[in-house]
């Protein structure tokens, strides 16, 4: 083993999954990055709607619960309750939101609206020893918080007490220390809650007793342990995209069962500048991962060709991936398993949609016909991971931190940058730009500032003057955002010069493009990528 991939100091033998807490959901925006923040601290987590067959909370024993926000009113005839067996689990709960107002109600407290919704930066003052917010602040002491509510508590439930308060929620917070029930107002997960992170440790650490044995190192070693218990010897097939994911899979796999796995790169033709070159030697020869790489660049654009339709050039490129991936892992060998990357928000997604409650799954899923057209068994040893914590393993396990940090990229790659038909023209054109925006993102330490950038190519053409005479060349558009969750986006704003000085060397090395524009749409109502 090289010294890159090391792997961190793990706790050999510890059962990463027993200390374990339950984030029950009310439907807020912000209920994954509780669950986030509770792993960061060391804590496995799961979370479960809050009508969840009351089996599987008893079921899932977790040390302690927390509820989380949502849109409802506990004014409302049908607000959603806290299940009984929350309470009779004898466990720690915290409310934060619309979970400790709906926990005020469960005890006889009451709920009102405040007259008027609030958002945004608030301070609470602490009016007594509470252990929520032990080392935090002190008896009279102010911290800064973040709220996000219309209703709150306005009489206190038997057996709590009143233990923060700020101007516009008089009772902020409130605990119930004997049977180590807590309700915040104000949301804890969010960064701009100051103290959020230790007031959320005092829950996970002091009051549920963890010691926060969920961390990388562990995780990597639980994984490792798990996929060579569930492949014996068999052989294992992945394809590989060159995304974080994908890679991450691979050198879990690779570390738990070498060369029993078989990568598979497809090289569609629309990935960015010298992207397959740079997935082989970082697998093949950094990392010592065996990858096959297929160069079916023609293929797909034979099959492109004369379409121009969006959504038909996604089936189109998603179709021919299937069909290589297929053709290629037949003239492997006893190939039983196949790896996929599913993070732990595809299955909440996944849970959501099939009950009909969360948001529908994007319809641009990647590789989503694969296993039933492979008839292979799934091993998918990210399925419990948030992808920040897919990040951090990838670093552990030798992975470059530039190349953990990269922008998304979508499947179909520049098939869906290259508006209308595609051809290997523009293709060119466009990497060339792309890698052109890229590295000035990187050489103005931009690139991380930004959630995804890219360049896209029209195929129009606009007249241009050149000192030697009159250029008739495409347009190409720069287009970068920024976004938490890549449902809302804004356009970044660069600072002076930066833009000026991308179209300059766009326009002065490649002599095929006329012009270059910056897209400021927002999504909505525009969408990140142009098609
Ligand atoms: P939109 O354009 O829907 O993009 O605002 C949101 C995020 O999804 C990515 N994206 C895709 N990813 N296959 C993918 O794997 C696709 O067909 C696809 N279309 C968009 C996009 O890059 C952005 O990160």
């Amino acid at each position: 083993m090289s010294e890159h991939s090391r792997p961190a100091t793990s706790d050999v033998n510890v059962d990463i999954h027993a200390e374990r807490l339950l984030v029950l959901d009310y439907g807020s925006q912000y209920t994954q990055l509780i669950a986030r923040r509770l792993r960061e601290l060391g804590v496995y987590c799961e979370i479960l709607p809050c009508d969840v067959d009351e089996e599987r909370i008893v079921a899932f024993a977790p040390l302690g619960i927390v509820l989380s926000g949502g849109p409802e009113s506990t004014i409302e005839d049908d607000a959603l309750p806290i299940p009984q067996t929350v309470f009779d689990l004898n466990v720690p709960v915290l409310g934060i939101c619309y979970g400790m107002q709906a926990m005020a109600v469960h005890f006889g407290g009451a709920v009102g609206n405040c007259g008027h919704s609030e958002f945004g930066h608030a301070q609470v003052r602490s009016l007594g020893d509470c252990a929520l917010f032990a080392s935090v602040f002190g008896t009279s002491d102010s911290s800064d918080v973040w709220m996000s509510h219309g209703d709150r508590v306005e009489k206190l439930p038997d057996g709590f007490t009143h233990v923060a308060e700020s101007d516009n929620a008089p009772i902020a917070a409130m605990a119930d220390s004997d049977r180590h029930y807590y309700g915040v107002q104000f949301h804890p997960e969010v960064t701009h809650t100051v103290a959020g992170k230790e007031i959320l440790r005092n829950f996970t650490h002091s009051i549920c007793g963890c010691s926060g044995q969920w961390t990388a190192a562990n995780i990597i070693e639980d994984a490792v342990e798990r996929i060579r218990n569930q492949v014996g010897s068999d052989r294992v097939l992945l394809a590989l995209s060159g995304g974080v994911d994908s890679s991450v899979v691979a050198l879990l796999l690779h570390r738990a069962i070498g060369d029993q796995l078989q990568c598979v790169f497809v090289d569609n033709g629309l990935l960015r500048l010298d992207e397959g070159d740079q997935v082989m030697q970082m697998f093949n020869d950094n990392l010592g991962v065996k990858v096959l790489r297929v160069n079916a660049a023609e293929r797909f654009l034979n099959k492109l060709q004369g379409v121009t339709d969006p959504e038909d050039k996604r089936k189109i490129i998603g179709t021919e991936f299937i069909a290589v991936f297929e053709e290629e892992s037949q003239k492997l060998k006893n190939v039983k398993w196949l790896a996929q990357g599913t993070i732990y928000p595809d299955v909440i997604e996944s849970a959501g949609a099939a009950s009909g409650k969360a948001h529908v799954i994007k319809s641009h899923h990647n590789v989503g016909g694969l296993p039933d057209v492979m008839k292979l068994s799934l091993v998918e040893p990210l399925r419990e991971l948030f992808k920040d914590e897919v990040r951090r393993i990838g670093v552990d396990l030798g992975l470059p931190v530039k190349m953990v940090n990269r922008h998304p990229f979508p499947g179909p790659g520049l098939g869906v940058r290259i508006l209308g038909e595609v051809n290997q023209e523009a293709a060119d054109i466009l990497r060339q730009a792309d890698a052109i925006f890229i590295a000035e993102l990187h050489a103005q330490d931009l690139y991380n500032a930004v959630s995804q950038a890219f360049v896209v190519f029209l195929p129009v053409r606009s007249v241009g003057v050149t000192g030697d005479g009159r250029r008739y060349g495409f347009v190409v558009a720069l287009r970068a955002v920024e976004t938490i969750d890549f449902m809302t986006a804004r356009a970044t704003c660069f600072p002076d010069g930066f833009l000026d000085r991308v179209a300059n060397r766009i326009l002065n090395e490649i002599p095929q493009i006329a012009r270059v524009v910056y897209d400021i749409s927002s999504k909505p109502p525009g969408t990140i990528e142009w098609e």
